[in-house]
């Protein structure tokens, strides 16, 4: 304390000062020039600075450390640790993240690996705990369920800032005691709890805001945004891998002449070949500015914003007693990333090692099973549609579908993967066109079981026995033999890897697999991943069966 106060005085040299900078404020909107100095990781001051050691920044405009609102770091497939390097580059030195895939897979073992791994990391993770797993009543996890009473032991850790998405929306209508428990706990801890709430309006999404949920990632439209705003939520902007929500809304808000002032960015879901390639919240502030926010709006709505939110002490802005996670860009137009600072030390940070995880990479336990079962299985007087770029699908009467329909439709199966039930369902599935082999994989949201599809079952068979091979992962079949793997380890769902290995592995087998026939409107992972999900509707398939989800009923049981 006594060294800052000292630098801050200019009685003694501060560690390091940033000369001429143009400094964005973000609590005056202005753009300040000038020198930053920074001492035992924080700002000293700002104006005329002296240091031990001074870097020239030649007038390029400096920013706080981009904060990512909301993010699942498996849906990237590496490690917080493998992550680090690459969120950093791209100018994220906070990220809010909920483990809710782990979480399912591996429960409170999963959790607090992800607590660890945080810990050997240069970026500053924060995690909210999972308040849906699982995300229905019938779904069979890894995990089990994760009641208040699992949550409360990890409340105190520094690393936590609330309960994660509740997206149990009818347990939350009907007051239901499990999670009247879970929100009661983090309310009393002071804590934010995350919302997931799409399509929910009216009194529904009022009561939802009652119960004490304060944000919301699932809005898709302008007029959900406003409806959002209007009730308190802070409104998450998600640009993820998937969705892509960053125009309609931020566009519409902007046309309404709304404040964005309880605005955030956020990823959500967002691979780790798509970060390389396009960057993250770097590439929500282009897009935004783009749409004509003014720059220093976009700039609080990566920084300023959800530091408030989350009660983010002495981050988010450029102050005395911040802390110095700087960004340097060249304008405030593309946000092309001169440097990265993180506790006022320049961000070099190399590639991280291989995790260690222990008896976390041990989850995939399938029952026995040929390709006659599967075919055995199979149920085709239903069709599962898929909807171009969409995650929502059509529930298709086989008899309304033409011969050649039918015919080019893939199989699709679910399977039970924690040696629990055994359980398996194999259905029909159109528009993802695979073709000549089969593309299987142990993450499936939620609970992460295996989910495959192909167009023989010979081949679906091959693809998901190597997968309990390789502890879980992706497994692409191409003409009866393994064309590709990529292994995720880590609870089925996370490689130990770094992130260039994981992304080349990823962009391989997508090529691969687009090469089979799998059309432009369908990621091949996205879209398989989320096809058990029994919370989109119209209809999905898990190990149980095929699932009407605005029924709320499997079909098998009419
Ligand atoms: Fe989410």
């Amino acid at each position: 304390m006594k060294r800052i106060i000292e630098a801050a005085l200019q009685d003694r040299p501060c560690d390091l000062v940033l000369k001429n900078a143009r400094i964005v404020n973000v609590f005056t909107d202005q753009i300040l020039e000038g020198d930053i100095g920074i001492c035992g990781g924080r700002i000293a001051g700002i104006g005329s600075m002296e240091g031990k050691e001074e870097t020239d920044l030649q007038g390029r405009f400096v920013l706080s450390g981009f904060i990512d609102a909301h993010l699942h770091i498996e849906s990237s497939m590496v490690t917080p640790q493998a992550l680090s390097p690459v969120l950093l580059s791209h100018g994220v030195a906070t990220a809010v993240c909920d483990p809710h895939e782990i979480a399912n897979a591996c429960g409170l073992p999963g959790i607090r690996f992800m607590l660890d791994s945080a810990g050997l990391s240069r970026m500053d993770y924060r995690f909210t705990l999972p308040s849906s797993v699982p995300s229905c009543d019938f779904e069979i996890n890894g995990a089990g369920t994760l009641s208040a009473r699992d949550m409360e032991p990890l409340l105190a850790h520094p690393r936590v800032a609330g309960l994660a998405e509740v997206m149990r929306i009818p347990d939350v209508l009907s007051a239901r005691p499990g999670m009247m428990e879970k929100l009661a706990l983090f309310q009393s801890d002071g804590l934010v709890i995350d919302g997931h709430a799409p399509a929910l309006s009216g009194h529904h999404l009022q009561a939802y805001k009652a119960a004490g949920i304060e944000n919301d990632h699932e809005a898709m439209t302008a007029e959900e945004a406003i409806e959002r705003l209007q009730n308190g939520f802070t409104l998450f902007i998600r640009e993820g891998s998937g969705a892509r929500n960053l125009e309609p809304l931020l566009g519409g808000l902007l046309n309404a002449h709304m404040p964005l002032t309880r605005c955030c960015f956020c990823t959500d879901d967002k691979h780790i070949e798509d970060i390389l390639q396009e960057g993250t919240i770097d590439w929500c502030l282009r897009k935004a500015v783009s749409l004509g926010c003014p720059p220093v709006e976009a700039v609080k709505m990566a920084t300023l914003n959800p530091a408030v939110h989350y009660h983010l002490k002495n981050k988010g802005a450029i102050a005395p007693g911040y802390e110095a996670d700087l960004v340097v860009v060249d304008d405030l137009k593309d946000f092309r990333i001169h440097a990265v600072y993180r506790t006022g030390q320049p961000v070099t940070e190399p590639a991280a090692g291989p995790a260690v995880t222990g008896q976390l990479e041990d989850t995939v336990h399938l029952p026995a099973f040929t390709a006659q079962d599967l075919e055995q299985a199979l149920r085709k007087d239903q069709v599962i549609g898929l909807v171009d770029h969409e995650l929502y699908t059509l529930n298709l009467p086989a008899s309304s579908l033409t011969a050649d329909d039918l015919a080019s439709c893939s199989y699709v199966c679910a399977m039970e993967r924690y040696g629990k039930t055994g359980e398996y369902a194999c259905g029909l599935l159109k528009g993802f066109n695979l073709k000549g082999g089969a593309l299987a994989a142990s993450y499936g949201h939620d609970s992460h079981n295996i989910i495959a599809a192909g167009d023989s079952f010979e081949d679906l068979a091959l693809a998901i026995h190597k997968l309990e091979e390789i502890h879980g992962g992706y497994v692409l079949v191409r003409d009866g033999r393994i064309a590709a793997t990529l292994p995720l380890e880590i609870g089925g769902v996370m490689s130990r890897e770094d992130a260039q290995t994981v992304a080349d592995a990823a962009l391989r087998m997508k090529k691969l697999a687009r090469d089979m026939g799998v059309p432009e409107g369908v990621d091949p992972f996205a879209t398989l991943s989320f096809l058990s999900l029994p919370v989109i509707p119209e209809i999905r398939i898990t190990p149980q069966g095929l699932y009407d989800v605005k029924k709320r009923r499997f079909l098998d049981r009419d």
